[in-house]
Protein backbone atom coordinates (compact mmCIF):
# COMPACT_ATOMS: atom_id res chain seq x y z
CA UNK A 1 0.00 0.00 0.00
CA UNK A 2 1.52 3.41 -0.80
CA UNK A 3 1.24 6.83 1.06
CA UNK A 4 0.72 9.39 -1.03
CA UNK A 5 2.62 12.28 -0.14
CA UNK A 6 0.01 14.96 -1.24
CA UNK A 7 -3.46 14.60 -2.91
CA UNK A 8 -2.58 17.87 -4.62
CA UNK A 9 0.11 17.15 -6.51
CA UNK A 10 0.21 13.88 -9.40
CA UNK A 11 2.15 11.07 -8.14
CA UNK A 12 5.65 10.54 -9.27
CA UNK A 13 5.37 7.19 -11.13
CA UNK A 14 9.19 7.05 -10.78
CA UNK A 15 9.10 6.69 -7.08
CA UNK A 16 6.10 4.54 -6.90
CA UNK A 17 7.46 1.62 -8.64
CA UNK A 18 11.27 -0.32 -9.20
CA UNK A 19 11.52 -0.60 -12.65
CA UNK A 20 9.85 2.19 -15.46
CA UNK A 21 7.52 -0.55 -17.20
CA UNK A 22 3.98 -0.19 -18.89
CA UNK A 23 1.25 0.93 -16.16
CA UNK A 24 -2.29 -0.61 -16.00
CA UNK A 25 -4.71 0.83 -12.84
CA UNK A 26 -7.50 -1.22 -11.92
CA UNK A 27 -10.55 1.15 -10.29
CA UNK A 28 -12.08 -0.64 -7.45
CA UNK A 29 -10.23 -3.45 -7.10
CA UNK A 30 -11.96 -4.63 -4.31
CA UNK A 31 -10.49 -7.74 -2.66
CA UNK A 32 -7.81 -7.68 -5.52
CA UNK A 33 -7.68 -11.50 -6.36
CA UNK A 34 -8.02 -10.41 -10.06
CA UNK A 35 -5.23 -7.63 -9.65
CA UNK A 36 -2.99 -10.01 -7.89
CA UNK A 37 -3.44 -12.43 -10.45
CA UNK A 38 -2.94 -10.29 -13.47
CA UNK A 39 0.23 -8.68 -12.19
CA UNK A 40 1.58 -12.15 -11.21
CA UNK A 41 1.30 -13.38 -15.16
CA UNK A 42 2.63 -9.72 -15.98
CA UNK A 43 5.95 -8.69 -14.52
CA UNK A 44 6.61 -7.05 -17.16
CA UNK A 45 4.09 -4.31 -16.52
CA UNK A 46 3.43 -2.52 -13.54
CA UNK A 47 -0.18 -2.14 -11.38
CA UNK A 48 -1.81 0.17 -9.31
CA UNK A 49 -4.66 -1.04 -7.74
CA UNK A 50 -7.16 1.78 -6.27
CA UNK A 51 -10.26 1.39 -3.34
CA UNK A 52 -11.65 3.34 -1.40
CA UNK A 53 -12.12 0.83 1.69
CA UNK A 54 -9.20 0.41 3.96
CA UNK A 55 -9.74 -3.50 4.38
CA UNK A 56 -10.16 -4.22 1.05
CA UNK A 57 -7.05 -2.71 0.29
CA UNK A 58 -5.38 -4.26 2.70
CA UNK A 59 -6.08 -7.68 1.50
CA UNK A 60 -4.14 -6.66 -1.96
CA UNK A 61 -0.79 -5.59 0.12
CA UNK A 62 -1.52 -9.20 2.07
CA UNK A 63 -1.88 -10.96 -1.14
CA UNK A 64 0.78 -9.21 -2.74
CA UNK A 65 3.01 -9.55 0.22
CA UNK A 66 2.57 -13.59 0.36
CA UNK A 67 3.60 -14.00 -3.08
CA UNK A 68 6.91 -11.38 -3.51
CA UNK A 69 4.51 -8.89 -6.02
CA UNK A 70 6.92 -5.85 -6.89
CA UNK A 71 5.05 -4.75 -9.49
CA UNK A 72 1.68 -3.75 -7.49
CA UNK A 73 0.79 -0.84 -5.41
CA UNK A 74 -2.76 0.01 -3.73
CA UNK A 75 -3.78 3.83 -3.00
CA UNK A 76 -6.80 4.23 -0.92
CA UNK A 77 -8.73 6.94 -2.11
CA UNK A 78 -12.05 7.78 -4.68
CA UNK A 79 -11.86 6.42 -8.72
CA UNK A 80 -12.51 9.71 -10.07
CA UNK A 81 -10.35 11.90 -8.07
CA UNK A 82 -7.38 9.53 -8.82
CA UNK A 83 -7.61 10.03 -12.63
CA UNK A 84 -8.77 13.43 -12.58
CA UNK A 85 -5.83 14.28 -10.11
CA UNK A 86 -3.43 12.11 -9.09
CA UNK A 87 -2.51 9.88 -12.15
CA UNK A 88 0.11 11.85 -14.54
CA UNK A 89 -1.57 11.99 -17.97
CA UNK A 90 -1.57 9.69 -20.65
CA UNK A 91 0.35 7.40 -18.57
CA UNK A 92 -1.84 4.53 -18.37
CA UNK A 93 -2.04 1.78 -21.10
CA UNK A 94 -5.48 0.00 -19.59
CA UNK A 95 -7.76 1.06 -17.13
CA UNK A 96 -10.17 -1.74 -15.87
CA UNK A 97 -12.67 -1.43 -14.09
CA UNK A 98 -14.70 -4.74 -12.93
CA UNK A 99 -18.45 -4.48 -11.31
CA UNK A 100 -18.31 -1.02 -10.41
CA UNK A 101 -21.16 -0.42 -7.65
CA UNK A 102 -24.42 -0.39 -9.63
CA UNK A 103 -26.32 1.88 -7.96
CA UNK A 104 -29.29 0.60 -9.18
CA UNK A 105 -31.77 3.23 -8.29
CA UNK A 106 -32.34 5.72 -10.43
CA UNK A 107 -32.16 8.76 -8.07
CA UNK A 108 -28.80 7.33 -7.14
CA UNK A 109 -27.14 6.73 -10.62
CA UNK A 110 -25.72 9.72 -10.95
CA UNK A 111 -23.22 8.06 -8.08
CA UNK A 112 -21.87 5.84 -10.96
CA UNK A 113 -18.62 6.02 -12.09
CA UNK A 114 -19.26 5.28 -16.01
CA UNK A 115 -21.22 8.14 -16.32
CA UNK A 116 -21.02 10.82 -19.42
CA UNK A 117 -17.79 12.17 -17.83
CA UNK A 118 -16.19 9.07 -17.81
CA UNK A 119 -14.65 8.63 -21.30
CA UNK A 120 -13.16 12.23 -21.61
CA UNK A 121 -11.97 11.45 -18.22
CA UNK A 122 -10.25 8.14 -19.03
CA UNK A 123 -9.31 9.69 -22.31
CA UNK A 124 -6.60 12.37 -20.74
CA UNK A 125 -5.05 9.49 -18.18
CA UNK A 126 -4.41 6.72 -20.98
CA UNK A 127 -1.41 6.64 -23.28
CA UNK A 128 -1.87 6.57 -27.04
CA UNK A 129 -4.03 4.02 -27.90
CA UNK A 130 -4.53 3.22 -24.38
CA UNK A 131 -7.75 0.72 -23.66
CA UNK A 132 -10.78 0.73 -21.01
CA UNK A 133 -11.59 -3.07 -20.21
CA UNK A 134 -15.54 -3.28 -18.23
CA UNK A 135 -17.69 -5.74 -16.78
CA UNK A 136 -20.19 -6.24 -14.81
CA UNK A 137 -23.73 -7.94 -13.84
CA UNK A 138 -26.04 -5.30 -14.16
CA UNK A 139 -27.72 -5.30 -17.10
CA UNK A 140 -29.24 -1.48 -17.01
CA UNK A 141 -25.32 -0.06 -15.70
CA UNK A 142 -23.95 -1.92 -18.59
CA UNK A 143 -26.52 -0.37 -21.50
CA UNK A 144 -25.02 3.10 -19.64
CA UNK A 145 -21.60 2.02 -20.35
CA UNK A 146 -22.09 0.80 -23.81
CA UNK A 147 -24.03 4.25 -24.59
CA UNK A 148 -21.55 6.68 -22.80
CA UNK A 149 -18.76 4.94 -24.77
CA UNK A 150 -20.95 4.95 -28.43
CA UNK A 151 -21.40 8.59 -27.58
CA UNK A 152 -17.80 9.57 -28.42
CA UNK A 153 -15.99 9.76 -31.11
CA UNK A 154 -12.22 9.37 -29.23
CA UNK A 155 -12.81 5.72 -28.37
CA UNK A 156 -13.93 2.34 -30.85
CA UNK A 157 -14.99 -1.20 -29.53
CA UNK A 158 -12.40 -3.29 -28.76
CA UNK A 159 -12.15 -7.37 -27.88
CA UNK A 160 -11.34 -8.68 -24.59
CA UNK A 161 -8.42 -11.23 -25.26
CA UNK A 162 -9.44 -14.71 -23.80
CA UNK A 163 -6.06 -14.48 -21.48
CA UNK A 164 -7.83 -11.29 -19.85
CA UNK A 165 -10.84 -12.86 -19.88
CA UNK A 166 -9.96 -15.80 -18.46
CA UNK A 167 -8.90 -14.03 -14.37
CA UNK A 168 -11.91 -13.91 -13.02
CA UNK A 169 -13.03 -11.04 -10.05
CA UNK A 170 -13.89 -11.57 -6.58
CA UNK A 171 -17.53 -10.48 -7.48
CA UNK A 172 -17.43 -12.03 -10.60
CA UNK A 173 -16.58 -15.42 -9.08
CA UNK A 174 -19.60 -15.10 -6.91
CA UNK A 175 -21.95 -13.90 -9.51
CA UNK A 176 -20.81 -16.70 -11.84
CA UNK A 177 -21.44 -19.56 -8.82
CA UNK A 178 -24.62 -18.37 -9.32
CA UNK A 179 -25.90 -18.39 -12.88
CA UNK A 180 -24.59 -14.64 -13.05
CA UNK A 181 -23.31 -13.78 -16.22
CA UNK A 182 -20.14 -11.50 -17.04
CA UNK A 183 -21.20 -8.49 -19.25
CA UNK A 184 -18.45 -7.09 -21.10
CA UNK A 185 -16.66 -4.31 -23.00
CA UNK A 186 -13.78 -2.84 -24.24
CA UNK A 187 -12.90 0.54 -25.88
CA UNK A 188 -9.61 1.59 -27.62
CA UNK A 189 -8.48 5.01 -27.79
CA UNK A 190 -8.57 5.80 -31.66
C1 LIG B 1 -18.76 -4.42 -6.28
S1 LIG B 1 -17.13 -4.24 -5.71
C2 LIG B 1 -16.14 -5.02 -6.98
C3 LIG B 1 -14.75 -5.30 -6.53
C4 LIG B 1 -13.86 -5.99 -7.57
N1 LIG B 1 -13.66 -5.14 -8.73
C5 LIG B 1 -14.46 -7.30 -7.98
O1 LIG B 1 -14.98 -7.38 -9.10
O2 LIG B 1 -14.40 -8.23 -7.18
C6 LIG B 1 -16.80 -2.54 -6.00
C7 LIG B 1 -15.58 -2.04 -5.30
O3 LIG B 1 -15.30 -0.72 -5.69
C8 LIG B 1 -15.05 0.07 -4.54
N2 LIG B 1 -15.50 1.39 -4.90
C9 LIG B 1 -16.77 1.76 -5.18
N3 LIG B 1 -16.82 3.04 -5.55
C10 LIG B 1 -15.54 3.49 -5.51
C11 LIG B 1 -14.93 4.73 -5.80
N4 LIG B 1 -15.67 5.76 -6.23
N5 LIG B 1 -13.60 4.84 -5.65
C12 LIG B 1 -12.86 3.79 -5.21
N6 LIG B 1 -13.37 2.60 -4.94
C13 LIG B 1 -14.70 2.44 -5.09
C14 LIG B 1 -15.86 -0.57 -3.44
O4 LIG B 1 -15.35 -0.26 -2.17
C15 LIG B 1 -15.72 -2.04 -3.79
O5 LIG B 1 -14.59 -2.62 -3.21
Amino acid sequence: MVELRSILELIDLGELFAKPQPLEVELGCGDASFLVEYARQNPERNFIGVERLLGRLQKLDKKGRRIGLENTRGVRIESAYFLQYLLPPQTATALHIYFPDPWPKKKHRRHRLINEAFPALARTVLAPGGTVFLRTDDVDYFQQMTEVFAGVNFFGKTETLPALVEITTDFEGEFNARGIPTLRAAYQLL
